[in-house]
């Protein structure tokens, strides 16, 4: 086994890797990214997978839902992120309504994720209505990662209940539907806010991995969003742990230059821009006001 610092996978990553760093017993690292820099970033670090969330419409946009963002939205970010990343394994977000309606609409929209978005694979939510277009895209040369349990996109139908499965019968279907996205062609499957035990079971069924956030220490990988870990948001899930608290940062460093700005101590001497004596000479002379 890899040093964990060191990446499960030499080289860059491609949707067929995942499955063998979870064979050879590897765990997959992954977070959320909407733009360029932040991906340069994180490609950068080794990370396996970089996923343009539709967590951009709550973190970037500030809707209180993912539901309102728009393919246009996720494919202008998905273009900086993919202009960003040289490594690690891409994914999209398909935003709401860009692949429900039917597997021709689905087909349309998931390739324009990869023609024109960079990306190399795009995640959709749920299993049941959805395992047809699954199965279409990965037809037509789509790599698909599934996504379960707590799906944001059906905020309205789970209403305050968050954590999914947690009853024998409920983690019975939901181990029934990650084998069938497995069996639809999904490459990996993200599990979200589901008992610890019920997402051990599932990885331990599945020869594709999962990735878990708010799914406990047994799946295969992990995925967070980034501006959580990185302490942006201004509360975060349970399940988040904040690597860094960059919204004190940020307050602090923008604080201090909006004081120095009005107190005239930016910008100094070593900010500004001269020019030769000569030339300054000849300005003034220039400049003065002609009797
Ligand atoms: O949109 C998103 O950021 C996600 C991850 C939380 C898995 O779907």
């Amino acid at each position: 086994m890899p040093h964990p610092t060191e990446p499960a996978q030499p080289g860059k990553v491609r949707v067929n890797h995942l499955a063998r760093i979870k064979k050879r017993g590897g765990r997959i690292a992954a977070l959320t990214a909407y733009d360029f820099l932040t991906a340069q970033l994180l490609d950068r670090t080794g990370i396996d997978l970089i996923l343009v969330g539709d967590s951009l419409a709550n973190v970037v946009l500030g809707h209180p839902t993912t539901l309102p963002v728009t393919l246009e939205e996720m494919l202008h970010h998905a273009k900086a992120v993919a202009r960003g990343v040289t490594r690690a394994l891409t994914v999209a977000d398909m935003p709401f309504l860009s692949y429900q309606a039917g597997s021709d609409d689905a087909v349309r929209n998931a390739g324009r994720f990869l023609k024109e978005g960079g990306v190399e694979a795009v995640k959709v939510e749920g299993a049941g209505p959805i395992l047809g277009v699954v199965e279409r895209l990965v037809e037509v040369g789509i790599p698909v990662m599934g996504h379960l349990g707590y799906t944001p996109q059906s905020v309205h139908r789970f209403g305050s209940n968050v954590v999914q499965a947690k009853t024998a019968t409920r983690a019975g279907e939901l181990l029934d539907d990650a084998i069938a996205l497995e069996g639809a062609g999904a490459f990996a499957v993200v599990l979200e806010c589901v008992p610890a035990e019920v997402a051990r079971l599932i990885s331990e069924r599945l020869t594709v991995p999962t990735i878990g956030i708010g799914a406990g220490p047994f799946c295969d990988g992990q995925i967070l969003v980034l501006h959580d870990m990185l302490g942006l948001t201004p509360r975060s899930p349970r399940f988040v742990k904040r690597y860094a608290e960059l919204a004190g940062l940020i307050s602090e460093a923008a604080t201090a230059y909006v004081s120095e700005v009005r107190g005239g101590t930016f910008p100094a001497a070593e900010h500004s821009y001269g020019m030769p004596d000569d030339e300054l000479r000849a300005l003034e002379e220039e400049s003065e006001p002609r009797p």
